[in-house]
């Protein structure tokens, strides 16, 4: 089996971090580097962490390039340099993992993306997790980018769910106008991986164990992660199973090695960019009233067994 080629584009983040560990050393994957944007926290301690969990796993082979450090219009709202206390809150001031000897790459996560794209011979599927600037400056650069780029599986939007705001989950709301010209630009086909499906995928205290007994660095590192995370989301944002959190990123990764574990709906999505209280929402026109022709399949939910026993298994088998 050939394995499938994959770019991450991470504001790193805790969840960001699981999301690298699996593309790095899931055997059914090719990571062919990783970009990093403005999201989190600020861009350079994003790049710090990525450059860290991949040393860790013992995937210092893959380059790491950083990206835009705000968005792409506002200047001051709503993250102009990481997203604050929310963002340590969720992500800590850097991950629990030991400090890196590497740099990332001279090249930027633009420069990457368009020449990488450009000279493509084999499909690459572009994976977002983090705000859309990276992406939405790449088009902006390459104008080709929608048709050279076979996949793209994000990570962003919510329809009965929003984190950042009652209308808007973070990676949407954190850079709007890019989202939506993301969305707007015609690339053959989207996988948008909503709030919705996220919190089905539902990793617990005991799924944490599991996985911290696996002895293993990506094991251990995601087991302590993940249970950070759970504090977090039990003090801040409980979930509907006591004792759990999601770990968003992770998901739109295995999804690439397991079709299965998302259940989609092709849709048309747009994004809001001028709403008092809505700004960054994503309105999916699931009633199909907008007249618009989809272009996404959009995750609306998860099997959680899979996605915790895919982790499980592929963190088994690192450090071997
Ligand atoms: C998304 O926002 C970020 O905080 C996470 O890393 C994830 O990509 C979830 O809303
Ligand atoms: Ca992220």
């Amino acid at each position: 089996m050939i394995p499938r080629k994959l770019i991450l584009d991470v504001d790193t983040g805790t969840d960001d971090a699981v999301a690298i560990m699996l593309a790095a050393l899931h055997p059914a994957l090719d990571l062919v580097g990783v970009t990093v944007v403005n999201g989190n926290l600020p861009v350079e301690t994003c790049t710090d962490n990525t450059l860290r969990v991949l040393d860790h796993v013992g995937r210092s082979d893959v380059p790491v390039f950083e990206g835009a450090d705000r968005p792409l219009v506002r200047t001051d709202f709503p993250i102009p340099r990481g997203s604050g206390e929310q963002g340590a809150r969720y992500h800590g001031e850097t991950l629990p993992i030991p400090a890196t000897r590497r740099r990332k790459e001279r090249s930027t996560a633009v420069e990457f993306l368009v020449e990488t794209y450009r000279a493509a011979t084999e499909p690459i599927t572009l994976v977002p997790v983090g705000t859309l600037t990276n992406i939405a400056a790449a088009l902006a650069a390459e104008p080709r980018l929608a048709s050279l780029v076979p996949e793209v599986v994000i990570m962003g939007g919510g329809h009965e769910i929003g984190n950042v705001t009652p209308a808007a989950e973070f990676n949407i709301w954190g850079d709007p106008e890019a989202a939506a010209r993301v969305l707007g630009a015609g690339f053959p086909k989207v996988t948008l991986v909503l709030l919705d499906a996220t919190h089905k995928a539902l990793v617990s205290y005991s799924d944490c164990e599991r996985l911290a007994a696996l002895g293993t660095p990506a094991g251990m590192a995601t087991s302590e992660i993940v249970r950070f995370r759970i504090d977090t989301h039990e003090k801040w944002q409980k979930m509907p199973i006591a004792g759990t959190a999601p770990v968003h990123d992770a998901l739109c990764v295995a999804f690439l090695v397991d079709r299965g574990i998302l259940a989609t709906r092709r849709l048309n999505v747009v994004v809001e960019t001028a709403g008092t209280y809505t700004l960054g929402r994503t309105v999916i026109d699931v009633h199909r009233r907008s007249g618009r022709e989809p272009n996404a399949d959009v995750a609306f939910d998860a099997d959680a067994r899979r996605f915790v026993d895919l982790l499980a298994e592929t963190f088994a088998r690192s450090g071997e």
